[in-house]
C-alpha cells in the first residue's frame, strides 16, 4: 500500500476526523443487527485514542436517505452500539448535525480520550454531490483526516474524497488491511490463483470477470449467472433465470478465457426445482438434462466436488457471490461447500478472501468467517477493486 496511514502522524494534540463505514443493517425497531463494520473500525479508533489524539470525530453515511433528514437513518443506534464496544473511550457522543456551528462547537469541546459521532452525512444533499463547500466545513472539525471507510471508498463523496483535499489525509487500519489483502492478491498473486464468481447476474460481474481473466489460473462460475453461460454453450435451461442480453457477453468471456489459457469452469450438474420456493420439488440432474418447467437453483454435487478440489489445490482463492439461492435451505449446499472448502484451504496455508455482501453473509451463516484469511467489509468497493478500478476515496489520500 503506497498511501500514508495513521502510523505516519504524530497524534499528540491533534484532533482526528475519521470517515468510517457504519452503514450497518438494522431491524424494524432500528437496532443494529450486524455490527461487523463497527467492530472492524475499532482498531483505528483505539489507536487514535491511545496515541493521545485530541478527540476523535467520526462520520459515516447510513442507508440512502437521499439528502434529507430522516429519523429512520439516524446514527443514534450505531452510537449506542459503539458505546458498548468502546468502553475505554471516556465518552461517546452524537451530534444532531453533520456540519456547521453546532458540529464545530461539539468537536472543539472534545478532550483526549473522547469520541464524537456526527449525524448521517447523507442527510446533507451536498455529501453525494461531493460538494467542495461541505468538504471544507467537515475539514474544520479535525486536524487530520483518516479514511477507514473501505466499504464507501468507491463513492466520491464530500466525506470520503472531497475532505481529503482540505486536510492531511491518511488511511486507517481497516482501509490498509482491505487494500493489502485484495489489492495485494491481485498485484502479486500466489499460484494457483482461483476465483469463484457467483450471484444472480452476469451484468453485475462482467467487469470483474474481464479483469480477473488476465490474472487467474481458474475461474469457477456459479449462481444464477451460470445459467446464462450454460445457455451460451447451447444448453436448454428450462425456467432458469436467464439474462438474454448477456448471452453474447458470456460467449465473449468464454472465448477470452480460452485465449488467455484460463480454465473457466461451469457447472456440470444442477439442483433444479419446479418452483422458486423452499417447498418446491427438487432433483439433481446433469446440465444437459434440465426439463422444461424446471429451474436451476444451486450447483449439483458433481460440480461441488470439482470446485472443492480446485479450491483445495489453490494457494490463493477469492470468492464473490453465492453458488445458488442459499437463503433457501434446499439450495444452500453449493454455497456452504465453497465456504467450507475455503476454510480448509486457509487452514492448509492458502490465502482465502471473501468479498461481497451475499458471500460474506453465507460465510457468516456457516460460522466460518473467522477461518478465512480475509472477509471484506466492502460490497461494491471490493467489486470495484476486483474490476481493477481506482477507488476515489483511496486515490485522494497522501502518497507515502
Ligand atoms: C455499502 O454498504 O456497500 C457501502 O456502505 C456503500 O453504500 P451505498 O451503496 O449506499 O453507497
Amino acid at each position: 500500500m503506497n498511501k500514508k496511514t495513521v502510523r505516519d502522524i504524530e497524534w499528540n494534540g491533534k484532533r482526528a476526523l475519521v470517515r468510517v463505514d457504519f452503514n450497518v443493517p438494522q431491524d424494524s425497531e432500528g437496532s443494529v443487527t450486524d455490527d461487523t463494520r463497527i467492530r472492524a473500525a475499532l482498531p483505528t479508533i483505539r489507536y487514535l485514542l491511545e496515541q493521545g489524539a485530541n478527540g476523535v470525530v467520526l462520520m459515516s453515511h447510513l442507508g440512502r436517505p437521499k439528502g434529507k433528514v430522516n429519523a429512520k437513518y439516524s446514527m443514534r443506534p450505531v452510537v449506542e452500539r459503539l458505546f458498548e464496544l468502546l468502553p475505554e473511550a471516556h465518552e461517546v457522543r452524537k451530534t444532531e448535525v453533520t456540519t456547521g456551528e453546532a458540529a464545530e462547537a461539539a468537536a472543539a469541546a472534545l478532550q483526549p480520550g473522547t469520541v464524537l459521532m456526527l449525524e448521517n452525512t447523507r442527510f446533507d444533499p451536498r455529501e453525494e454531490a461531493n460538494d467542495a463547500g461541505m468538504s471544507a466545513e467537515l475539514a474544520r472539525l479535525g486536524d487530520v483526516f483518516v479514511n477507514d471507510a473501505f466499504g464507501a471508498a468507491h463513492r466520491a463523496n464530500a466525506s470520503t474524497e472531497g475532505v481529503a483535499h482540505h486536510l492531511p489525509a491518511v488511511a486507517g487500519f481497516l482501509m490498509e488491511k482491505e487494500l493489502e489483502y485484495i489489492g495485494g492478491a491481485l498485484e502479486q498473486p500466489k499460484r494457483p490463483f482461483v476465483t469463484i464468481i457467483g450471484g444472480a447476474k452476469i451484468s453485475d460481474k462482467i467487469g470483474v470477470i474481464d479483469n480477473l481473466l488476465g490474472k487467474v489460473d481458474a475461474l469457477l462460475i456459479g449462481g444464477g449467472m451460470a445459467n446464462t453461460f450454460l445457455l451460451a454453450e447451447g444448453k436448454e435451461m428450462g425456467d432458469s433465470l436467464i439474462e438474454p442480453e448477456s448471452v453474447e457477453t458470456a460467449r465473449t468471456l468464454i472465448a477470452k478465457a480460452k485465449a488467455a489459457n484460463v480454465r473457466l469452469l461451469l457447472p456440470v450438474d444442477a439442483v433444479i426445482a419446479d418452483a422458486f420456493s423452499a417447498e418446491a420439488n427438487t432433483k439433481v440432474v446433469s446440465v444437459d438434462a434440465i426439463p422444461a418447467g424446471w429451474r436451476m437453483l444451486d450447483i449439483g454435487p458433481e460440480t461441488t466436488k470439482q470446485y472443492r478440489s480446485e479450491v483445495a489445490a489453490a494457494q490463493l482463492v477469492i470468492w464473490n457471490g453465492p453458488m445458488g439461492v442459499f437463503e433457501l435451505d434446499p439450495f444452500a449446499s453449493g454455497t456452504r461447500a465453497i465456504a467450507s472448502a475455503m476454510a480448509e484451504a486457509a487452514a492448509g496455508g492458502a490465502i482465502t478472501i471473501v468479498g461481497g455482501g451475499d458471500s460474506v453473509a453465507a460465510v457468516e451463516q456457516a460460522g466460518l468467517a473467522a477461518q478465512m484469511s480475509h472477509v471484506s467489509t466492502g460490497g461494491g468497493a471490493s467489486l470495484e477493486l476486483l474490476e481493477g478500478k481506482k477507488l476515489p476515496g483511496v486515490a485522494a489520500l497522501q502518497d507515502r
